[in-house]
C-alpha cells in the first residue's frame, strides 16, 4: 500500500461522570486525512483544510507528533506526506486534535502493514494529545481508535476496555461558536473532591457501564450525572443549564459537556427522541445571539475507517 485516505471520527469524552475515563465515538463527523508514502524520508503536511491556525510543521502539529513517533519506532527507509481536511473545528469539545492524532496513528499502521495494536495506536495518539493541550489524555483517542464506548480502566499501565453500544442510542450536540481550550478547561477543576462527590462520580461509572452492557436505557439515564467536573467547568458555556433541562425535558437519557467544551451532548433512544431533544435544544439557544450548529448522530462503533488506498 502506497497511499492511505481514511476518516477519524469526532468523539465526545467523560459522558458525564467518567472524567478522563470514558468516551465515544461520533458517526457523522470527522476528519479526512491522507498518508502517502515518499521516497524522502521524514514527515510533511502538505495541506490542512477546514480548520484555520494549525501549524503545517509536524513537530507542532498533533497528527504529525505522532507520525514522527510510529517512524522513529519502526525505523522505515521511506518518508510520508500526510494531508487533512477538519471536519469540525479545534476547540469545540469533540476531539479534534484526538481525530488528528487517532487518524494518523491509523493511517500510518496500515501503510507500514500493521505492525501495532489498537492499544499501541492509543499510547502513540495520546503523544498527540500532548502535544496539543500538555496532558497525555487518553479517552478521545481512544474511542477514535476502538471506536463505540471505551473505559480507560488505568493509565498506567495503559488498560483500555471496549464497551457495547446500545442499537437505539443516538447523540445530539450542540457546538456554540466559541472557543474553550482544553488547557483552560483543565485549570478550573478542583484539585481535591469531598469522599462524597467522589462515591457518588464513581458509582455511576459502574452504572452507565452496566447500562451499556445490558441495553438497559434507565440506568443509563440515572448514572448520566457528573457532580464533580461539570459544577466546576459549566460557567464556561454560556446557556448551559437551560440546554442541558430543555433536553431532558424533551426526553434525552441525559447531558452534559462535551469533553471540555463547549459543546453540550445529550443522548437519546431512538430517532423520535432525537429529533424532539435536537428542536428543544435549537429552541433554547435560537435567541441568544451566539452563533451555533447542532447535530444528531449514531455511535460510530468503528473507530477510525479506511475510505480508499491504492
Ligand atoms: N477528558 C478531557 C477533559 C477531554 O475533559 O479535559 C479533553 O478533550
Amino acid at each position: 500500500m502506497k497511499y492511505i485516505k481514511i476518516f477519524a471520527p469526532a468523539t465526545v469524552a467523560n459522558v458525564s461522570c467518567g472524567f478522563d475515563s470514558m468516551g465515544f465515538a461520533v458517526d457523522t463527523m470527522g476528519d479526512e486525512m491522507t498518508f502517502t508514502k515518499t521516497s524522502t524520508k521524514g514527515v510533511k503536511i502538505t495541506q490542512i483544510t477546514g480548520a484555520k491556525g494549525l501549524s503545517l510543521d509536524p513537530t507542532k502539529n498533533a497528527a504529525g507528533v505522532v507520525a514522527l513517533a510510529m517512524l522513529t519506532k519502526h525505523n522505515i527507509d521511506f518518508g510520508i506526506e500526510i494531508t487533512m481536511h477538519k471536519g469540525f473545528s479545534p476547540g469545540s469539545g469533540l476531539g479534534s486534535s484526538a481525530a488528528s492524532s487517532a487518524g494518523a496513528a491509523f493511517g500510518i499502521n496500515e501503510l507500514l502493514n500493521k505492525p501495532f495494536t489498537n492499544l499501541e495506536l492509543t499510547k502513540f495518539s495520546m503523544l498527540g494529545e500532548k502535544a496539543a493541550c500538555g496532558t497525555p489524555i487518553a479517552d478521545n483517542v481512544a474511542a477514535a481508535v476502538y471506536g463505540g464506548f471505551v473505559l480507560i480502566r488505568s493509565y498506567e499501565p495503559l488498560d483500555i476496555i471496549k464497551l457495547p453500544v446500545p442499537d437505539e442510542l443516538q447523540l445530539v450536540a450542540i457546538h456554540p461558536q466559541i472557543e474553550v481550550k482544553t488547557k483552560d478547561a483543565r485549570e478550573v477543576l478542583p484539585e481535591k473532591v469531598p469522599l462524597k462527590s467522589a462515591v457518588t462520580q464513581w458509582a455511576n461509572v459502574g452504572g452507565l457501564v452496566s447500562g451499556l452492557y445490558t441495553n438497559n436505557y434507565q440506568l443509563i439515564s440515572n448514572s448520566l450525572t457528573d457532580v464533580i467536573v461539570e459544577p466546576a467547568r459549566k460557567h464556561l458555556i454560556p446557556h448551559f443549564d437551560l440546554v442541558k433541562s430543555e433536553a431532558i425535558k424533551a426526553g434525552a437519557l441525559g447531558a452534559g459537556i462535551s469533553g471540555s467544551g463547549p459543546t453540550i451532548f445529550a443522548l437519546c433512544k431512538g430517532e423520535e427522541t432525537s429529533k424532539n431533544v435536537q428542536s428543544a435544544i435549537q429552541n433554547s439557544y435560537a435567541d441568544k445571539k451566539i452563533d451555533f450548529t447542532l447535530f444528531s448522530s449514531k455511535i460510530n462503533t468503528q473507530g477510525v475507517r479506511i475510505l480508499e488506498s491504492k
